[in-house]
């Protein structure tokens, strides 16, 4: 018997078992992964407490494994783990003690804490974000996550037919700039903005989906204050209870999200406390519509 999957909400959560994440995954479970992610967009492996090798190996079986993160923004901070393919989400020093809270590692995470998809803003985003937690605080620190598509279905028709036909504009830096994260002009211009259909379709699924996260800084055809003032409104409606489940980190859980399907937050927590973290992000291979500047 292989992996076996469990919902965790009916909706858009399955907890899995029966596999160790430490060994060689067969191509029967590797496909039953993809299906379950197709299905569900978040996946919660519990017990799973990965070295740096089995992660990124990990990744390296749904696809290209992102560096561009890294090597653009992230080593020039630290590269505390010593590898591009993982980015170390942590709030820990070069030496890996816990930094505090005025700390650059630890500024950087807490834009984290804006509802998005991560790489919406790329011209080709993420399609996995795996997310291994090696210690947990006591209090908060989960991370959240929304589920896209029944985000769409909810739409009232009004809503829907408006945005049926808008092309929204991603930005990297728009949630840093709203916490006035004091970024160097080279770091805001890394990525240009990516344009994309504010209504998507899943590929696995075939599920349409509403395309918004807090990177969105322009709606195409609005005026900039409408398209911005739409984007809150309609992050508000992917946020609300129904659609959103809290994962609170045991150590050595390890949680795979489709960021096709879902958005996803970190919670607030004490920065005092050691909170260890590691990411392996696959490329997609479904482009942006183009980039802009
Ligand atoms: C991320 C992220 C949330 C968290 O690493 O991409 O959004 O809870 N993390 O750390
Ligand atoms: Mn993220």
């Amino acid at each position: 018997m292989g992996v076996q999957f469990e919902p965790v909400n009916p909706e858009f959560v399955a907890r899995a078992t029966n596999i160790d994440l430490r060994k060689p995954v067969s191509a029967e479970d590797k496909e039953a992964i993809v299906k379950a992610c197709d299905r569900y967009g978040v996946l919660v492996f519990p017990g799973q407490l990965l070295s740096k090798e089995e992660l990124i190996a990990f990744g390296h079986m749904f696809g290209e494994v992102d560096k561009t993160l890294q090597q653009k923004l992230m080593n020039h901070i630290q590269n505390r783990l010593g590898t591009d393919e993982i980015t170390d989400i942590s709030n820990l020093d070069a030496d890996g003690n816990v930094a505090g809270a005025t700390h650059w590692a630890t500024i950087t995470t807490v834009g984290n804490r804006f509802w998005h998809s991560d790489g919406s803003y790329k011209e080709l985003p993420i399609r996995y974000s795996i997310l291994n937690a090696v210690t947990a605080v006591s209090w908060g620190g989960e991370t959240q996550y929304a589920d896209l598509r029944a985000a769409y279905d909810a739409l009232d028709d009004v809503t829907r037919a408006m945005v049926s036909d808008k092309v929204g504009r991603f930005w990297s830096h728009n949630t840093r700039d709203q916490l006035r994260i004091p970024d160097s002009e080279k770091d805001r211009a890394a990525f240009p903005k990516s344009r994309w259909p504010l209504v998507r379709t899943h590929p696995g699924s075939g599920r349409k989906l509403l395309w918004v996260d807090s990177k969105l800084c322009e709606i195409e055809g609005l005026p900039l204050p409408e398209g911005r003032a739409l984007a809150f409104e309609l992050i508000e409606h992917i946020g609300q209870r129904e659609r959103v489940y809290s994962h609170k980190w045991t150590p050595g859980d390890l949680v795979m999200a489709d960021n096709r399907s879902v958005l996803h937050r970190g919670r607030r927590f004490d920065h005092s406390e050691r909170r260890e973290m590691r990411r392996v992000e696959t490329n997609d291979d479904v482009k942006s519509l183009g980039v802009v500047a």
